[in-house]
């Protein structure tokens, strides 16, 4: 028979990093009956004390529990740890939180699969301090079934997200999130270095830039719908003409700071505009990106228009 949902479950977690004890930690809130291991021996003291179980060795804690969590290093400290154990792995369920790139979530899967094993892959967006608090996200891809089955455990840790089957997905979301989070950093660790020469401190600039990139944020689903829609002539868009970041480069230049960030993004709207698609709208840098191997790609089709709908030469 079944386990009622909801009910307690069994768990090893393996890799008490930050990460892996913020997850214990929470697990063991929720009073589930939860295993840990670490390579190095020493850092379960706390969950101990707070009621888990620390096992001698990998393979101990596998045997302790139908769902092993693993959060490790990176692939290679994966494939280390759990090769040599993988018959013991066998009629459990797998969920990997540990970083890794969507073809290495893949290569996991398949791993799991010759195996034997029910396996899930994880991206997590959060800090360890946000584990189970507001704004904590977890993505997930791999079995469906053992989602369904486990998702009441994964909800203790924040929001929980199921992409599909492709193991990969969730890494590939992960790595896509994470890509608009650094840029934006970068962003604004430009502006900070320029309101610095007037004496402007990062922090008193962190919290106006927050508001206006809070702001900024809503043109995202505008911007998607056009590069969805594949036509950057549709009236009403910035052009790329207009957003030519040359003033802010000299600007950048005059204040004697480093102008990287700003220089990555116009030579997106360079290629464009050089491949004589000025007059169309700023997503379709989108296209610089898209197609890593050629100048402008082939979004928006043959014929150009300016973006206030008029016809132009291509
Ligand atoms: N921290 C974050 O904000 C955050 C956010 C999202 C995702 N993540 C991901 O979560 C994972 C863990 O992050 P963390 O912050 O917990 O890292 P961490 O504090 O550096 O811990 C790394 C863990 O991996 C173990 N490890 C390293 N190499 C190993 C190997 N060859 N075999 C077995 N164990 C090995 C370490 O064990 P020892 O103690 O023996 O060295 C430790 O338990 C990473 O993939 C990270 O990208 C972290």
């Amino acid at each position: 028979m079944n386990a009622p949902l909801n009910a307690p479950v069994t768990v090893s977690i393996l890799g008490l990093g930050e990460m892996g004890r913020a997850l214990a930690a929470a697990l063991l809130g929720a009073g589930h009956a939860v295993t840990v291991w670490n390579r190095t021996p020493g850092r379960a003291a706390q969950l101990v004390e707070s009621g888990a179980v620390e096992a001698p060795s990998a393979g101990a804690a596998l045997d302790s529990s139908e769902l092993v969590i693993v959060c490790l290093f990176d692939h290679d400290s994966v494939h280390e740890t759990l090769d040599p154990l993988v018959d013991r792995l066998r009629g459990r369920v797998l969920l990997n939180l540990t970083t890794t790139s969507p073809e290495q979530a893949r290569e996991l899967g398949r791993w799991a699969d010759a195996a034997g094993v029910a396996a899930l892959d994880g991206g997590i967006m959060a800090v360890p301090s946000m584990i189970g608090g507001p704004g904590s996200e977890i993505l997930y891809s791999g079995d469906q079934n053992s989602f369904e089955r486990y998702r009441h455990v994964f909800d203790r840790w924040g929001i929980s997200s199921y992409f599909g089957a492709d193991p990969g997905l969730a890494s590939l979301y992960d790595i896509a999130l994470l890509s608009g989070m650094y840029v934006m950093f970068a962003g604004y660790m430009q502006g900070a270095a320029l309101v610095a020469t007037a004496g402007v401190s990062a922090t008193a600039f962190a919290e106006r830039s927050a508001a206006w990139l809070s702001a900024m944020s809503g043109e995202l689903v505008g911007y998607g719908r056009v590069i969805d829609g594949g036509d950057y002539t549709v009236a009403g868009q910035q052009s790329l003409d207009f957003s030519d970041l040359s003033k802010m480069l000299e600007a950048a230049a005059e204040a004697g700071v480093g102008a990287e960030p700003l220089a990555m993004v116009q030579s997106l709207i360079a290629r464009q505009r050089d491949a004589g698609r000025g007059a169309e709208g700023f997503a379709r840098i989108f296209e610089s990106v898209r197609h890593a191997d050629s100048v402008a790609g082939s979004g928006g089709g043959e014929r150009q228009t300016t973006v206030d709908g008029s016809a132009a030469a291509a």
